[in-house]
């Protein structure tokens, strides 16, 4: 199976006069193009988080207008920019725990598991004690099953202080714990940081990606390609190993 990866899209209303609310919209208006003119069709897309810039309803219309053509079924995970309640208008329903977005995806060979690691109005993520039971009663309800993890916050660091931590790094200890007790689990993917990096982490493999939206994208990759569309492409093997491209948006 294929999976397309974006994040981090941070779009603004439609009325806004930001110069960055038009480069934003550009920008993921020419990856859901791409991604529907690509060899192999992803069987989904997942959007790691920071879908829209304020949280508010004006946001959700103009995002939901911009990926209104994209052809594979869309997944959104929630970011500390993001609204629950306003997202749920929009997106859908709680699955399973209220009040968080997680979502667990049965139809495929590999299970996706989503999760949901904001608090609302903080920055910085966090995975507090019912959602670690909630992800570990729904691991260990199909222990031999190959299975990818979403998540918005990192809950390691990439070297970037503003991003860097949970608000109680506990969390990021018991998340570490859960997962490396559950083997099927092969990659942790993520957003936040706004930059591509990648690290062993819970005795799995743990992976960021670069913002779709430029105006806001670190790391080595963000001078020489800053007004360039990326996303990730992530090929999944019957045996649950991923293979991942990033995909820089030709013009
Ligand atoms: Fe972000």
């Amino acid at each position: 199976m294929r999976i397309a990866q974006i994040s981090d899209t941070h779009i603004l209303a439609l009325s806004s006069e930001l110069p960055e609310a038009a480069t934003r919209a550009e920008g993921l208006r020419r990856c859901v193009a791409d991604i529907n003119r690509l060899d192999v069709t992803p069987d989904l897309v997942i959007h790691t988080g920071d879908t829209v810039q304020t949280g508010a309803v004006a946001d959700y219309e103009h995002l939901a207008d911009l990926l209104r053509p994209l052809k594979p079924p869309i997944y959104l995970t929630p970011g500390n920019r993001d609204d629950r309640d306003n997202f749920r208008t929009f997106f859908r329903d709680a699955d399973g725990q209220e009040p968080f977005l997680h979502h667990v995806f049965d139809g495929f060979p590999t299970r996706l598991i989503a999760l949901d690691s904001i608090i609302p109005g903080r920055q910085k993520g966090a995975f507090c004690q019912d959602r670690i039971q909630w992800l570990d009663d729904t691991l260990a309800a199909e222990p031999d099953r190959a299975t990818i993890l979403f998540i918005h916050h990192p809950p390691f660091n990439v070297g970037t202080h503003y991003v860097d931590g949970y608000e109680d790094a506990a969390d990021q200890a018991a998340l570490a714990k859960i997962v490396a007790k559950h083997r099927q689990v092969q990659r942790l993917m993520c957003g936040h940081c706004h930059r591509s990096s990648q690290q062993l982490w819970a005795e799995s493999e743990a992976t960021t990606m670069a913002s779709v939206a430029c105006d806001l994208r670190w790391g080595v990759d963000a001078a020489h390609l800053q007004a360039v569309p990326i996303y990730q492409l992530h090929d999944v093997a019957a045996n649950g190993k991923v293979t991942t491209h990033s995909r820089i948006v030709p013009n």
